[in-house]
């Protein structure tokens, strides 16, 4: 697990990562609700305010775009900010990686985010270009102290999360200078942590069938390496999204074991949806 080198880092970029990874545990619960920038008004996203408010007591960050922040996020709350700032394509196009940067450094900065977050798609026609966005908006961050977040996106090609392609793709991005990669969990996941120099998250993806499998992915995924989880679906897809989030949050800081957090899940679920 590579964890955040505080001392080599501009301060204003270790502070941010610091707000996110949080230093007394060295991990991180990010709450990923930046689906609709290419899927539109996702199944239970529809209202990003109403979904996201009982959870954002529970999230280490949030990661939305930037008309999701300013429409449906109170500037009061003090939850720090993955901010989503790649797009251009939607689910109606059969290659999701033609993306472009569509927000600036400037706005990122103006909005406090305490960082950006960027696809980029290893092995599709448009590898380059989103290598090239990357690279140029960690040279942006760099100027601004600015933590970058690579995502290893799959586009709708599932079966691209194995370890060997993960573990490239997850590699290029800390190697174009990614200061945390998000990827997804895989068998063998331990390979695709142990060639990051930089720490790195999962994604839950799809909603799986049962909290059980939730909570082994969450639990596997730290043990080879990852340093938290930026999840979405699984969370607040969930008949009961506060239970789900605080029975991860228990994994995830508290080294709760999978029985552990499945009681937790049972004793929230009875107060709270
Ligand atoms: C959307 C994303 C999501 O943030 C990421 O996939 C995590 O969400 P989920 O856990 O639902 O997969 O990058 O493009």
């Amino acid at each position: 697990m590579a964890a955040i080198e505080g001392e080599n880092m501009d301060w204003g970029m270790s502070n941010r990562l610091s707000r996110m990874i949080k230093p007394s545990t060295g991990r991180s619960v990010m709450l990923a609700a930046d689906h609709g920038y290419f899927m539109g008004p996702t199944h239970k996203l529809e209202n990003p305010r109403r979904m996201l408010e009982p959870l954002l007591p529970y999230a280490d960050t949030v990661a939305v775009t930037r008309g999701v922040l300013r429409t449906s996020i109170d500037p009061k709350w003090d939850t720090p900010i993955l901010l989503r700032v790649s797009g251009g394509a939607s689910v109606l196009k059969e290659d999701l990686s033609d993306e472009e940067i569509t927000t600036s450094m400037q706005d990122a900065v103006r909005l406090n985010v305490s960082a950006v977050a960027i696809s980029i798609f290893v092995g599709t026609a448009h590898e380059k270009q989103s290598l090239v966005n990357l690279s140029k908006l960690v040279n942006d961050g760099e100027e601004y102290g600015m933590p970058v977040m690579a995502i290893t996106a799959v586009g709708k090609e599932l079966e691209k999360r194995d370890a060997k392609y993960l573990a490239l793709a997850c590699r290029l991005g800390a190697e174009i200078g990614a200061h945390i990669v998000k990827t997804y969990y895989c068998e063998n996941f331990r390979k695709v942590a142990d060639g990051s120099p930089v720490p790195l998250v999962v994604a839950g993806g799809p909603k799986l069938n049962t909290e059980l499998d939730v909570f082994n992915l969450v639990y596997n995924a730290l043990q080879e390496g990852a340093v938290g989880v930026d999840m979405g679906r699984n969370i607040w897809q969930h008949e009961y999204p506060v239970a789900m989030i605080k029975s991860i949050r228990a994994i995830v800081h508290e080294k709760a074991t999978v029985k552990e957090a499945l009681d937790i899940f049972q004793e929230s679920k009875g107060k709270s949806k």
